[in-house]
């Protein structure tokens, strides 16, 4: 039972334009445009990780988790039915469009975002082409990233998500007015952080990370979000718990993108911590 990586993100955006020259130009993304005017951006094996959908608004449309068997899937589903949430076996069709082999979708009930599980994604057999010279991402069995969301109720949506989607804690920060609690479902140090709602809004995505594969990408990456005139939401900085060395820019959506390297992982002999503070040094808070 349970989940084990995040496989894709989609996004209705309203400043397609916008979108296109911060995932190609700052993180060399390859895009694959699905013919309806979407485009699908492929990052690594993967057909893609991330689609955006142009309409007249902002939102996530869609977070698809990886599971690796139907087994897994299967149990999955029945977990989340016991407790009594409705889950839609979804259609072949649908199956194409996000390019996997088996699909389901419900409605969180701790964030209300739609999610799906899904098995079997299709992978290219040609090499993925950066749309600038980047060595790539840090994928593969760690999945596309992590994401953070607001939630309400943070400790019940911990055991949701401890309990149904097989997550495990990593570790907790407080600090100022937040209170995050970082869990994870394979080796990445958190593939899901969740934060109170207090100040953000519970339900809306705070951020999406991916991981380079060098330092020097997100180097380069921070300089054209800056010649680009896009705006940095915190500066470069190593994280107190997961190290990743990173920073933050605000998606033309409003939501934040982390562009990291150099994560650590959780192993066996991991030991649960608490920080007072999000960041080892660095990471000063901008703001729009
Ligand atoms: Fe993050």
């Amino acid at each position: 039972m349970g989940v084990d990586s995040l496989g894709y993100v989609a996004f209705n955006v309203s400043k397609l334009d916008e979108w296109r020259a911060l995932l190609e130009k700052v993180f060399g993304m390859e895009p694959r445009p699905r013919g309806d005017g979407a485009i699908d951006y492929r990052i690594d094996s993967y057909h893609h990780r991330l689609t955006l959908v142009p309409s007249d608004s902002d939102s996530v449309t869609v977070i698809g988790w990886e599971v690796a068997t139907v087994a897994k899937l299967e149990a999955t589903v029945d977990a989340l039915r016991k407790r009594q949430v409705v889950v839609t076996a979804e259609t072949a069709a649908l199956c194409d469009e996000r390019k996997v082999k088996q699909l389901y979708s419900f409605t969180c009930p701790m964030i209300g975002n739609r999610q799906e599980l899904y098995f079997g994604p299709l992978v290219s057999n040609t090499p993925f082409t950066p749309s600038r010279g980047i060595s790539g991402y840090k994928t593969g069995a760690l999945g596309l990233g992590h994401v953070v969301y607001w939630v309400d109720d943070l400790s019940a949506s911990v055991k949701f998500y401890e309990e149904v989607m097989g997550f495990a804690v990593s570790d907790y920060i407080a600090w100022d007015d937040n209170d995050a609690v970082f869990l994870h479902c394979n080796p990445r140090h958190h593939t899901l952080a969740l934060m109170k709602a207090d100040p953000g809004p519970a339900g809306e995505l705070m951020h999406l990370l991916v991981e380079a594969q060098s330092l020097d990408d997100v180097g380069y990456g921070y300089d054209l979000v800056r010649d680009m005139g896009i705006p940095v939401m915190i500066e470069p900085g190593k994280h107190s718990n997961d190290h990743m060395q990173s920073f933050y820019l605000q998606t033309p959506s409003g939501f934040w993108m982390e562009y990291g390297f150099g994560g650590r992982e959780i192993g066996p002999d991991w030991e649960i911590r608490n920080y007072d503070a999000p960041m080892l040094w660095g990471h000063r808070f901008v703001g729009a």
